[in-house]
């Protein structure tokens, strides 16, 4: 979703801007801008609708756009289409304050119809208000910007990160924060802000998290935090452990493959991390306790995180005992199912600022329940709010079709399911010996990703003329079958469907016609047949089939047969072929792998 970048101190703070703003490219946006300036000497605002490389190509016709401070955002559009008037920043109908947000400004109608005048708007964006807003307080009040603003923020409501330049200051930035995410970066003689440290990383390692309804002044000497109520707050910066290596494709065209590629090693990053010397499978005493107590498991999450949560709850069930229900963060928020008397809150989310999932947290966290996030991003609001973390240890996923941190997030829960099974006495978990199997999962990722396993061909086959296509499975293969879908359709815009295989024949089976492809994962000896036998019903209905099957329980015609693991983690091998799959549909296709239409990597509004 929308990225911001703010620079101050630095003798030319473009390249950074723009440098910084490609680096949030990942995040999904529509349109891009900046703006710079330097006390006593002009100012420039650069913005436009599509790519960074447009925006370059804008800051290069305007010529010699350079300043010692600046603000720049990548937008997703919310309100109002793509279009330059719509990109930010938006400047003050005085021309004063130019402003940067990310969120959603819910009272945007309220505000408009109180204080703003039609012929200050340039286009339709709920950002805008904010900027007017703050113009007309700091001129009919005669208040300082930090004045204005901070009074603007109490008749704001909704989600917001801003970023906002007065020019009768020029040596100052203001940022303020509630519910989306906004790190203020701190360098040797400059200081920033982001709202991811991806942005900034090449500058800087150092970073401070701001809370909700923190206002922060950034100057080139220093950072000033306080709360609305003008309370000043302390707060110590982080070193982040990501490097602008971890950014880098190296050889690789495009970070999905990248990542796809990755995911042996983070198998056995993952197991360095929770595994000791002695081969014990070793989780904060803290969590394990809390799990243990709960009597039921409720997984929030979205997307792919929820398909990993499916496979995770087979994982609790089975290895820990304990009743898991999974659900998605956008439903259970508004239609909360009736809850167990001790029931804990597991949060799944690689990027840790899913607001979807978050408003569930904040919900959870008023009634007293306990939560754990699983993610791939320390310090992230989700990690930040929940009572318990685990990391993924995935390193940054830059792509925005989700593989790493998919396989990632359902080994950490085994490791979780494993560790609480042990604290019980479950027999399942102390005949699970974890290090071995994930060791071995690691192993077969790699034979697999180096085999020749004639993806390229099966997907020319199968999918080069497909309109919509199927994957099916039963149990784990069926779960596995919903994210195979997700990403298939994200990335190559193929409608695609996971089916439980059993329930075709319930209805949509009707859609299958001549030459349809449907894709059939079989993973587990005791569905193995059952499965077999519904391909055959679509077989005989026309459909082109792919048998994806497990050494041990292949026959003849199998398209693919993949490297046997332990059957509760036959998900982080079974779904590689289907994440090639849809990389090499995209690219067959001719599309953005990595920056599929529509979408944010990391999705920070409702
Ligand atoms: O960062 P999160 O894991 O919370 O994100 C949840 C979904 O938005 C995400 O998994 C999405 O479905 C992916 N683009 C799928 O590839």
């Amino acid at each position: 979703m929308c990225g911001i970048v703010g620079l101050i101190g630095l003798e030319n703070v473009t390249e950074g801007l723009v440098n910084g703003l490609s680096h949030l490219e990942y995040r999904g946006y529509d349109s891009a801008g900046v703006y710079v300036d330097t006390p006593g000497a002009a100012s420039f605002t650069v913005k436009t609708k599509g790519r960074i490389n447009d925006l370059r190509q804008e800051i290069e016709k305007t010529g010699d756009v350079t300043g010692f401070r600046g603000i720049g955002h990548t937008r997703w559009a919310t309100h109002g289409k793509p279009k330059t008037e719509n990109a930010h920043p938006h400047t003050s109908y005085n021309g004063r304050f130019v402003l940067v947000h990310n969120g959603v400004i819910e009272n945007f109608k309220e505000i408009k119809d109180e204080y703003i005048k039609d012929e200050w708007l340039q286009g339709e964006t709920d950002t805008e208000m904010v900027v007017h807003l703050v113009a007309k307080i700091a001129e009919e009040e005669n208040l300082s910007a930090k004045e204005a603003f901070k009074k603007a923020l109490t008749i704001v409501d909704g989600s917001y990160a801003f970023a906002l330049a007065d020019k009768e200051e020029p040596e100052v930035l203001y940022v303020a924060k509630n519910k989306s995410p906004l790190l203020v970066a701190t360098g040797e003689d400059f200081n920033g802000v982001c709202s991811d440290a991806l942005a900034l990383i090449e500058l800087t390692n150092k970073f401070v998290e701001i809370k909700d309804k923190e206002m922060v002044t950034v100057t080139k000497a220093g950072i000033t935090i306080e709360d609305l109520a003008g309370q000043a707050q302390e707060r110590e910066a982080i070193e982040f452990s990501i490097t602008a290596n971890d950014l880098a494709l190296g050889t690789y065209e495009h970070y999905m493959l990248k990542e796809i590629e990755e995911q042996p090693a983070v198998m056995r990053n993952i197991l360095a991390n929770y595994v000791n010397e002695q081969d014990e499978v070793v989780v904060d005493p803290a969590i394990v306790e809390a799990v243990t107590e709960a009597d039921r498991i409720y997984i929030i999450a979205c997307g792919t995180s929820w398909h990993a949560g499916l496979v995770g709850k087979n994982m609790l069930e089975k290895l820990a005992g304990i009743p898991t229900e999974v659900h998605l963060a956008s439903e259970f928020g508004y239609n909360t199912p009736l809850l167990s008397e001790k029931p804990l809150f597991i949060y799944i989310s690689q990027s840790g600022e899913t607001a979807d999932s978050r408003q569930v947290l904040v919900k959870t966290n008023e009634l007293g329940y306990p939560a754990l996030t699983v993610t791939n991003v320390a310090g992230s609001t989700l990690s930040r709010e929940a009572n318990y973390t685990m990391l993924l240890h995935a390193g940054p996923e830059i792509a925005v079709a989700s593989t790493k941190a998919y396989t990632a997030q359902i080994a950490v829960l085994s490791i979780l399911a494993n560790a609480v099974g042990m604290q019980k006495g479950i027999t399942a978990a102390q005949n699970f010996n974890l290090k071995n199997e994930l060791s071995l999962v690691a192993n077969q990722m790699d034979s697999f990703l180096n085999s020749d396993h004639h993806l390229q061909t099966i997907v020319h086959d199968m999918l080069l003329e497909a309109r919509n296509a199927f994957y099916i499975g039963r149990g784990n293969d069926y779960c596995v079958s919903l994210e195979a879908a997700l990403k298939l359709k994200e990335i190559s815009y193929i409608q695609c469907e996971g089916f439980a295989s059993g329930e075709l024949k319930h209805g949509t089976i009707a859609l299958i016609e001549e030459n349809t492809p449907v894709f059939a994962l079989i993973t587990a000896a005791h569905t193995n047949l059952q499965t077999r036998s519904n391909v055959q019903e679509v077989e005989s209905r026309g459909a082109k089939t792919c048998i994806i099957s497990m050494e041990g329980l292949e026959q003849e015609h199998d398209a693919l047969v993949l490297p046997h693991v332990h059957e509760l983690y036959a998900p982080l091998i079974s779904v590689l072929p289907t994440q090639l799959i849809a990389y090499y549909a995209t690219l067959e296709r001719g599309l953005d792998v990595d920056k599929p239409r529509n979408l944010a990597k990391s999705v920070t509004v409702e």
